[in-house]
């Protein structure tokens, strides 16, 4: 057996031909089973959609450029950990399209803002970083405040991130205009309609601004969400299935 190999080691052609055989066989082992599962993404208990109003603020941040100094992905290493939290998860990403995951930090992770500030602080951050954060280099965002949102776009929004698989209900899409204005109105009627098809989510007049919805209600309602859908002291890394 081993002395037929000296017949590939003096055939420069025959041992190319044969690597190529080999390593196909080791790419194809490796990529046939990812066309037979369904996913590659774990399931995680928690992760839901985005609202209307989040998924505009969403929107906004990469409009904005926000990603070219903050990134949205925890390493799962020590000094990450202790300062942002438990490291993110694919399935924390999975309804982003695209993700903001990112690596260019001149300002710190934003995987886990949410619930960090108030929404006042965030309303006051936003409008002048420095009025909060004296030694901030980040720039103002004042104009938020003053652009309007049209309710009337939430539907295709939602349409259209459906069709990629993000799993938007009809019922969903049906009320989209409505969940937009009622998350940004503590008094409205539809608050819990809102709470009931997207659990966890956080409504409050975050600009200030009762009864307008405006571009900054949007980003402080996104800001406010961010990491705080899976609940960690529930999640178990090792997964239900590995034990
Ligand atoms: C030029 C870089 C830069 C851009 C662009 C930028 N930021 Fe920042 N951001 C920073 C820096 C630096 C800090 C840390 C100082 C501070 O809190 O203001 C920060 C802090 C923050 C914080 C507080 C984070 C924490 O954990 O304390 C939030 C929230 C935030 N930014 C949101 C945004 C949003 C939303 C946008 C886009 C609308 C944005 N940033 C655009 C640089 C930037």
């Amino acid at each position: 057996m081993l002395s037929k190999h000296g017949i590939f080691e003096r055939h420069t052609w025959l041992l190319s031909i044969g690597i190529l055989i080999v390593v196909a066989i080791g790419g194809l082992v490796e990529i046939i089973p990812l066309f037979y599962i369904k996913s590659t993404i774990e399931k995680v208990e928690g992760m839901r959609p985005y609202t209307p109003l989040e998924l505009t603020g969403r929107d906004i941040y990469i409009r904005e450029g926000c990603y070219v100094c903050h990134s949205q992905m925890i390493r799962s290493l020590r000094d990450e950990v202790e300062r942002y939290g438990h490291y993110s998860l694919a399935a924390e990403s999975m309804y982003d399209h695209p993700f903001q995951w990112g690596s260019k930090r001149t300002g710190p992770d934003l995987a886990r803002v949410g619930g960090k500030y108030s929404n006042s602080w965030h309303l006051a951050h936003m409008t002048n970083p420095r009025s909060v954060v004296p030694e901030s280099i980040m720039p103002g965002y004042p104009w938020l405040a003053e652009r309007k949102l049209d309710p009337e776009e939430m539907a295709e929004k939602l349409k259209t991130l459906a069709i990629v698989g993000v799993p938007y209900t009809d019922e969903m899409i049906a009320n989209a205009a409505a969940d937009l204005e009622a998350q940004s109105n503590p008094e409205a009627d539809g608050v819990e309609a809102v709470a009931t098809r997207y659990p966890k989510a956080v409504v409050g007049d975050f600009d200030g601004k009762p009864g307008e919805v405006t571009e900054l209600d949007a980003m402080i309602a996104y800001l406010q969400m961010l990491g705080t859908l899976v609940d960690f002291t529930k999640f178990d890394a090792a997964g239900p299935n590995l034990r």
